[in-house]
């Protein structure tokens, strides 16, 4: 195993020093380190950040690997400064089986890219009236804990009532897509001013901040783990905020396109913007961050979501709605929060690893700790080519834009996935 030698490199926006990997573990920290062995990377006005963890990604295998792989995704978020993803359940089949979800564990560990953990879905097919088996997923090669319906809401109280019931068995949690189904029929875009004045049906935020509502109480009720996916309005972050405040045991994620961008780009009718929950306001937009920094929102998730070219590059109503995430996010939040390491470091390493419960992962670089980490050049700007990424899909609403942050290496357990910029593998 080669060992790795980062010289005056920032850990977590501390002042400079240096950092050694070795055996996969972080060896040593602190200044003037030597060790002739070692391959060195010039740190200077680098970060280091433990490795990026998400809590919500697609990677469409088995089913629609035309769209993403297991390998392909999992490239794509070594490139974006993660070592963990946990991988959504609507695939086809869905994970709604031990099988099923041992079948993506055993492929991200041939990848062996970053750690893939396997979300099962909460019920058979995702047809929101039968519970999957919940137990079985927990118990395989998986180790499934987290439970999501993700694209779906469960929308039945009775069946979430359950599900959260069974999941405390063995510390469990439910993720939830958040969406009153039957107050989002049809609909298009976030329902506000710009959706009527382009005749698109909405999608209004009280069928997202109705079910935050029901499912704290259901998690309070019953005493259980919840965790609210996407959380897109001004709306639920106050839903949140009292829930937290009550002692409730939910915990939140906020994407980074929710972050950023609003339902004024539905205006170019260019379907790469549509995504479910829509882009809404930027009232909602200001919510989001500020409840981002002071922790009622937990994590940025990507939510990235790609989708074959077939399924955008159609009419609007036609298009699936879903964008790319992975190769963006640490760009974006380093865009909307600034240098704050400590932040970003919490919202995407510590907070989704503790969540998740994956040992080993959102663990500060110091001696001792596994080498799962990610370097960054805060000052290197990019512009975001579609056809550059490493995701099989092209779906990124960030298109040549210019983005602040460049990740130069990521390792897992001490081996580099991403060096100089580049994937090793
Ligand atoms: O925009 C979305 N795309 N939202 C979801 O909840 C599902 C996802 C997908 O699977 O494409």
């Amino acid at each position: 195993m080669t060992a790795y030698l980062i010289t005056s490199v920032s850990v977590v926006g501390a002042a400079p020093t240096d950092l050694l990997i070795r055996d996969g573990v972080v060896a040593d920290v602190g200044p003037g380190l030597t060790a002739p062995d070692a391959t060195v990377i010039d740190g200077t006005g680098l970060v280091a950040l433990p490795g990026l963890v998400d809590l919500h990604t697609h990677l469409r295998e088995p089913g629609r690997e035309d769209a993403e792989t297991v390998e392909s995704g999992s490239r794509a978020a070594a490139l974006g400064g993660y070592t963990a993803v946990c991988a959504m359940a609507n695939t086809s089949p869905v994970a709604d089986t031990a099988g099923v979800v041992e079948q993506v564990w055993r492929l991200g560990r041939e990848a062996n890219l970053v750690d893939v953990q396997p979300i099962g879905a909460v019920t058979v097919g995702l047809a929101g009236e039968r519970l999957a088996e919940l137990g079985a997923m927990a118990d395989s090669a998986a180790r499934v804990r987290i439970f999501s319906d993700d694209g779906h809401c469960v929308a039945d109280p009775k069946l979430m009532r359950r599900a959260l019931e069974y999941v405390k068995a063995f510390d469990g949690i439910i993720a939830q897509h958040a969406e009153e189904p039957r107050l989002t029929e049809g609909a298009q875009m976030h329902e506000g001013e710009v959706s009527t004045r382009l005749g698109l049906i909405g999608w209004p935020a009280v069928a997202e901040e109705a079910i935050i509502a029901r499912d704290v109480l259901l998690a309070e009720h019953v005493g259980s783990r919840l965790h609210v996916c996407h959380v897109s309005t001004a709306g639920s972050v106050e839903v949140l905020r009292q829930a937290k405040a009550r002692g409730v045991r939910v915990t939140a994620e906020v994407t980074p396109h929710h972050l950023l961008l609003t339902d004024v780009k539905a205006e170019t009718y260019d379907p790469v913007f549509k995504v479910n929950p829509p882009l809404r306001t930027a009232a909602d937009v200001t919510a989001l961050r500020a409840a981002l920094a002071d922790g009622v929102i937990d994590v940025i998730a990507t939510d990235h979501a790609p989708h074959a070219v077939e399924d955008k590059e159609c009419e609007w109503a036609y298009a699936r709605p879903g964008m790319l995430g992975l190769e963006t996010a640490l760009s974006i939040a380093l865009d909307v929060l600034g240098p704050q390491w400590d932040l970003i470091a919490e919202r995407m390493s510590r907070a989704p690893a503790r969540i998740a419960g994956l040992t080993g992962h959102g663990v500060d670089p110091a001696p001792g700790v596994p080498a799962n980490l990610t370097v960054i050049d805060p000052a290197a700007r990019r512009t975001i080519e579609p056809a550059e990424l490493a995701s099989r899909s092209r779906n990124t609403p960030y298109a040549r834009m210019t983005l602040p942050g460049r990740i130069v290496a990521t390792f897992l357990r001490g081996e580099p996935t991403v060096l100089d910029g580049k994937a090793t593998k």
